[in-house]
């Protein structure tokens, strides 16, 4: 059996165009919480270069945490309930939680943690996802900050992976 090779060469959004952004949304995160502290919690493993660029470019007070989750086998899809694979060192009590991931989808696994965060006495509750894909929703669930909208295509690059491979791409690609 021959081993299927990929083609990922097409650029989709480049490494500029990815730092410009997220310094965009950085100022943005800066200037809505002005006065404020923010709680990162970074959603592992595809949120891991995002995190590290935005990070840097929010001003204001931040901490920062990491979660991982998968998905019950197939039962997700129906039921939206994640597993809990490494759960917060921190209590978040009282604090302005800004969940940071790679794309939003289905919207299953963040409406599913959007609750489950602010069931642990979160003051609030955000959204920051680098990219939206829109066409793959099955919840109501919506980003307060987005980097760029995607269609229906499987990206890979920037975090995003096809079983495992392409993380560490600088760049936005996408699978033909
Ligand atoms: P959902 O929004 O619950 O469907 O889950 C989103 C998760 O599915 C993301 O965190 C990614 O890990 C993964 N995912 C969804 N779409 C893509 C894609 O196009 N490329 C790579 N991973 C994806
Ligand atoms: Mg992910």
């Amino acid at each position: 059996m021959s081993e299927k090779k990929y083609d990922v060469s097409e650029v989709l959004i480049s490494k500029e165009q990815i730092a410009e952004k997220v310094a965009e949304m950085g100022a943005a995160i800066s200037r809505d919480y002005e006065g404020e502290s923010i709680f990162l919690i970074g959603i592992l493993k595809g949120s891991v270069p995002f995190m590290a660029d935005l990070m840097r470019s929010i001003t204001v007070d931040a901490e920062m945490d990491f979660m991982c989750v998968s998905s019950y086998g197939g039962e997700m899809r129906t039921s939206g309930v994640v597993k809990i694979l490494k759960d917060l060192d921190s209590d978040i009590k009282d604090k302005n939680v800004l969940i940071v991931e790679d794309i939003i989808d289905s919207g299953l696994t963040l409406s599913y943690l959007k609750e489950y965060l602010g069931a642990r006495g979160a003051k609030s509750v955000k959204i920051a996802a680098f990219l939206d894909k829109p066409t793959g929703r099955k919840v109501d669930l919506q980003g307060d900050y987005i980097g760029f909208e995607v269609g229906d295509q499987f990206i890979v690059g920037y975090g995003l992976d096809l079983d495992q491979k392409y993380r560490n791409l600088p760049y936005i690609s996408w699978i033909k």
